[in-house]
């Protein structure tokens, strides 16, 4: 109701308090050079994404104090202001801490601020604002270890976020300092995001947009454990494209909006919401049980979205599914030739005393299609004393490829490699490449169909986009997914000849096995 009654005024509110830093970051860019913007990750949010963002706080505190850390024009701590004057009972004081690097953008988060200030006034609510022009991973690590020791507590009590993204090395200054307070991480976002929630209050609010790819992975693991020990997720949004959001900046990367609280029980329900990016887009909302986006049984603490009926009933299909790799006993692992360290033994044509090196490119629809000539990639590799360790026996195994483009039709793709169709002797899986093996040996001929046919299927595919935010199928992933069991992978893989099939066709044997 209250939300109701706010949409209501929603055209009526201070629209300026947005247009405000909006302007200035049009004036701003307009002349600044893209790599300086690059480098600092100056990607500023548009007004219609920070009123979405601010509208999922549900603070109702009397004097609230915000975090805005990397504040470029103050856009985020705008639209948390207007947000909160349109509440019933606004209140009674509003105190926000900005910290940004850049020096040239301070007199523009000021005049932000001064329009904050007059908006509040006017609506008899303090406005007090720091401005850092600061390092927020040094002064936000020196405030979280002052916490530490001197037991004072916690500073904030709401924390509006676009953080800056980049990797972070781990011989920087940087990394040490967020050691020193136990919030290491090895990208910038993720660190702000660690330092946020350690300066948080209990029960303190997180809003973040960032990239969506901490929801999955092996590289982000800490971080989602950290994230899911101290946060409880409220609100997640995603969006359908991934320019939209950011257009002004042509960012082309998966977004996401978080909602969060700082307390240690998982809310029982958590609120999924969707939208095209753009201004004026429809929202579309469902609620959905806590423990089918984030399960408390998931030792990777993957983050799953699932956003459309398709995408559930894809969902329910694969969890539904009995078994994984490691109860059908099989393994998944990295290709073991990293093409540059192995350069001496690599042939761009197959010779006598060769085996076969398969990439990503000889992938070629049901079957592995070697060698490709004219050749771009090495088709081969010596088969010497100083390779025999990078080379797996001859056999027949399911191949998947670890990043596929952002065009490609599938996530995950698969293909078979077959050694009577290829070379009878031992063979290189180059690093790109994921392979499907029974202990280091091949697999039956059925079985191997099967997974074919399961690996891409749109089921599948639907269901691994949901929790999938880039464009890498790791070795994890795959171990994480649930499979059919081997009864219904060989009736699959039996159905299935020499022919390479349409995804119809995949999708209609998949379904009827599953079904049977
Ligand atoms: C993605 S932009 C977001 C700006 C603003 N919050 C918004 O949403 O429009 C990130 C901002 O963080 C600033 N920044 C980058 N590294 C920083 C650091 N270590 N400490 C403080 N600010 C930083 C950048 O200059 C940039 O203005």
């Amino acid at each position: 109701m209250a939300q109701a009654v706010e949409d209501a005024r929603d055209s009526e509110g201070d629209q300026y308090l947005l247009s405000i830093p909006d302007d200035l970051r049009a004036r701003a860019f307009a002349s600044t050079d893209s790599t300086h913007q690059k480098r600092l990750g100056q990607f500023l949010t548009p007004p219609h994404v920070a009123d979405l963002m601010a509208r999922m706080f549900r603070c109702r505190a009397r004097r609230i104090r915000l975090l805005d850390a990397g504040a470029g024009m103050g856009m985020l701590s705008a639209a948390f202001v207007r947000r909160q004057l349109m509440r019933d009972t606004p209140p009674a004081h509003i105190e926000v801490s900005a910290y940004e690097l850049d020096e040239a953008l301070i007199a523009g988060i000021e005049k932000t601020f001064e329009a904050c200030r007059s908006a509040c006034e006017a609506n008899g609510v303090e406005f007090s604002a720091t401005v850092r022009n600061a390092d927020f991973l040094g002064e936000g690590a020196e405030m979280l270890r002052d916490d530490f020791f001197s037991m004072r507590p916690q500073m904030f009590d709401a924390a509006i976020v676009n953080p800056p993204y980049g990797k972070l090395s781990t011989t920087s200054r940087a990394y040490r300092l967020l050691r020193s307070v136990n919030a290491e991480t090895t990208n910038l976002y993720t660190a702000f995001l660690n330092l946020i929630i350690g300066l948080l209050k209990p029960r303190g609010e997180l809003v973040a947009i960032t990239p969506r790819s901490f929801c999955n992975g092996p590289y982000f693991k800490p971080f989602r454990l950290n994230l899911l020990r101290q946060m409880s997720f409220r609100d997640i949004h995603i969006f359908d494209s991934r320019s939209a959001a950011f257009k002004h900046d042509k960012v082309l990367q998966e977004n996401i909006i978080l909602h969060a609280v700082k307390d240690t029980k998982a809310a029982r329900t958590i609120r999924v919401s969707q939208s095209g990016g753009a201004d004026g887009d429809a929202v579309r909302t469902r609620v959905l049980p806590t423990s089918e986006v984030a399960s408390p049984d998931d030792p990777e603490a993957f983050i799953h979205i699932p956003t459309s009926e398709r995408h559930l009933a894809a969902r329910e299909q694969v969890c539904g599914l009995d078994a994984t790799l490691a109860t059908l006993g099989l393994t998944v692992s990295t290709g073991r030739v990293v093409d540059f360290r192995a350069r001496e033994h690599l042939r761009q044509e197959p010779g006598k005393s060769t085996a076969p090196l398969i990439y990503p490119c000889h992938f070629q629809g049901l079957f592995v299609r070697w060698p490709k000539l004219p050749a771009k990639k090495p088709n081969a590799i010596e088969s010497n004393s100083h390779t025999a360790s990078l080379l797996v026996p001859a056999g027949v195994y399911v191949l998947t490829k670890r990043f596929t483009s952002k065009e490609e039709r599938r996530r995950v793709v698969a293909c078979i490699y077959a050694p009577d169709r290829v070379a009878l002797g031992p063979v290189g899986f180059e690093n790109h490449v994921n392979y499907i093996h029974d202990n280091g040996r091949g697999l039956e001929m059925a079985l191997a169909k099967g997974l074919w046919a399961f690996l891409n299927s749109s089921a599948l595919d639907l269901y691994f986009r949901q929790f999938n935010g880039h464009t890498q199928v790791n070795a994890t992933d795959l171990r994480n997914v649930r499979f059919p069991t081997t009864v219904q992978l060989c009736g699959m893989g039996s159905r299935i000849g020499e022919d390479t099939l349409q995804q119809d066709q995949i999708d209609g044997i998949v379904a009827e096995e599953l079904k049977a």
